[in-house]
């Protein structure tokens, strides 16, 4: 990958990368329901790795692949049975074409049976280049899609949502973070709940008494060792008490 052509300026109070002229990451995401997604990429963090440069996400209509001018995508499924699939032409003809452009590292299909996603997972893709996102609808996508292009499974917790659209949306998000360069302190993802198989200790900011609720004295202490011991121990205390299984191995 071309490692010119950054450009950094002074942003506020930090020296930070304003522009570059290569894209870390490009996310692909092939859907339905397209426009349910761009809401969710236009703010905040993720829309800043867009304007940084660093991220670029494509979405692609379905429909404009269809097997008919009826915009047809998906059937009833073989076997009988409640719900429809999308077929596999369509979804063929993007991901070929889509293919024939670049390499991509995963084809992932967002469905509640695969594996449940976890801050691993998200690390490990936040250093991949291309990603293709397929989104479910209905029933599902044809079982030969999966077995022929996808290679990576992910659900994003252990409920059934109406399409993969949400969960290509959480899971653009957490990978979008954690890009080099897009987070101000590259240090504070680091620190954020799972990061180190631990959840977050608390955290609080002015005033230090709000109603006669005050800040523990040590964030007060200015004691930076005592602060992160202190830190670690209730880390420690609240996955205890939220998420044993976490301590476990
Ligand atoms: N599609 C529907 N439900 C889902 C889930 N829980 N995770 C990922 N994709 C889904």
């Amino acid at each position: 990958m071309d490692t010119k052509n950054y450009q950094f300026a002074w942003n506020d109070k930090a020296f930070e990368l304003v522009s570059c002229s290569i894209v870390r990451m490009r996310i692909d995401i092939i859907s339905v329901m397209p426009d349910l997604l761009t809401s969710a990429f236009a703010h905040s963090i993720i829309k800043r790795a867009q304007e940084k440069g660093l991220l670029q996400i494509h979405l692609h209509a379905l429909r404009d692949y269809a097997m008919n001018k009826y915009g047809q995508v998906d059937d009833t499924q073989f076997g009988g049975g409640a719900g429809m699939v999308l077929m596999c032409e369509p979804l063929a003809r993007v991901i070929e074409k889509l293919k024939q452009e670049r390499n991509y590292d995963a084809i992932i299909y967002l469905t509640p049976d695969g594996q449940t996603l976890k801050q691993p997972t998200v690390n490990r893709l936040s250093l991949q280049e291309n990603l293709l996102m397929i989104c479910g609808h209905y029933k599902g996508i044809d079982q030969r899609i999966r077995d022929v292009y996808v290679t990576l499974e992910i659900s994003i917790g252990d409920y059934v949502l109406s399409g993969g659209e949400l969960a290509a949306a959480v899971l653009t998000d957490s990978i979008g973070r954690l890009i080099p360069g897009v987070l101000n302190d590259e240090t504070s993802a680091l620190t954020d709940s799972h990061q180190d198989g631990l959840l977050a200790p608390p955290v609080y900011t002015r005033p230090a008494d709000w109603k006669g609720y005050k800040v523990p004295d040590i964030l007060l202490s200015g004691h930076f060792a005592k602060i992160e011991e202190w830190r670690y121990e209730e880390a420690l205390r609240r996955t205890e008490e939220r998420r044993p299984d976490l301590l476990k191995g």
